[in-house]
């Protein structure tokens, strides 16, 4: 097993609202490794995204604690900031990315000038080179959003999640608003783009089939808890109860 990059020790996550609480993660351990795809399925509500907005240190856990690199994390601004840029988050909807008034160079501009990466024409260079990492080019820089495909935008995401050279991407039920041809070629994409840029992936659905395909190991989630966590091979074999429910069912 390679190096841990990212762990989690005991992390529950509980929201409030209206006087009423919800405890959408219960202690969770979670150790994810260098250069892995790990994979999160579950039913909806069962707590997946909530555990990749952990992983992703967009949220902070109301209990436990998050390990980047061996060192603990604190949510203070002045510590997460220089690895808010290692670990990315790709959502749902790519449409729901984008501003409607904002061309798609501008789009792609804006890691670089948020992170002060570098000056704008190197960072278009870098940009071009991204485009082309994901199978496009220069043509759709001075496009609007509306002017290309939910798969192309999904495309445009992940160039622009690559110009920041990430260490881990969480992408979060990243092909499920697309079809089925466009979904196995973004997918495809994202295999190819991990062994180029050496990335660890968390890939997380509700489609444990496609989870089991594309992940090294497959973590499941129920009302928040951790009812298992394998190696994706090893689904076939294995006799929880639940698992047989998830392989017999469609989620
Ligand atoms: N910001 C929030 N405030 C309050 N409750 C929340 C919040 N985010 C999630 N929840 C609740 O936490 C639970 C888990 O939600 P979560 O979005 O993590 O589920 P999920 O497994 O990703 O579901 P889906 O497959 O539908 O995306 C749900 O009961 C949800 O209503
Ligand atoms: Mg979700």
């Amino acid at each position: 097993m390679n190096e841990a990059l990212l762990s989690l020790k005991d992390v529950s996550q509980v929201y409030t609202s209206n006087g009423r609480t919800n405890e959408a993660l219960k202690h969770i351990d979670l150790t994810i490794y260098h250069g892995e795809c790990l994979g999160i399925v579950g039913q909806s509500g069962s707590g997946k995204s909530t555990l990749g907005k952990m992983i992703s240190l967009i949220d902070q856990p109301s209990w436990g604690e998050i390990y980047y690199k061996g060192n603990k994390i604190e949510f203070r601004d002045r510590y997460i900031y220089p690895i808010r840029k290692d670990i990315q988050y790709i959502f749902q909807e790519p449409i729901g990315a984008f501003s409607p008034r904002k061309k798609i160079k501008k789009f792609l501009l804006e890691p670089y000038i948020n992170f002060k990466l570098c000056p704008k024409k190197e960072a278009l260079a870098q940009i071009e080179y991204c485009l082309k990492q994901v199978g496009l080019d220069q043509s759709c820089l001075n496009k609007y959003p509306h002017q290309l495909s939910g798969g192309q935008l999904q495309r445009i995401v992940i160039a622009r999640t690559l110009s920041l050279s990430p260490k881990l991407i969480v992408c979060d039920e990243m092909t499920s608003a697309l079809d089925v041809i466009v979904q196995d070629e973004i997918l495809t994409l994202m295999k190819k783009l991990q062994v180029e840029n050496q990335l660890t992936l968390v890939f997380i659905s509700h489609d444990l089939s496609l989870v089991q395909r594309f992940c090294d190991r497959t973590m499941v989630l129920l009302e928040g808890e951790q009812v298992v966590c394998l190696d994706s091979q090893n689904f076939g074999t294995s006799t929880h109860p639940y698992i047989q429910l998830l392989k017999d069912s469609i989620l």
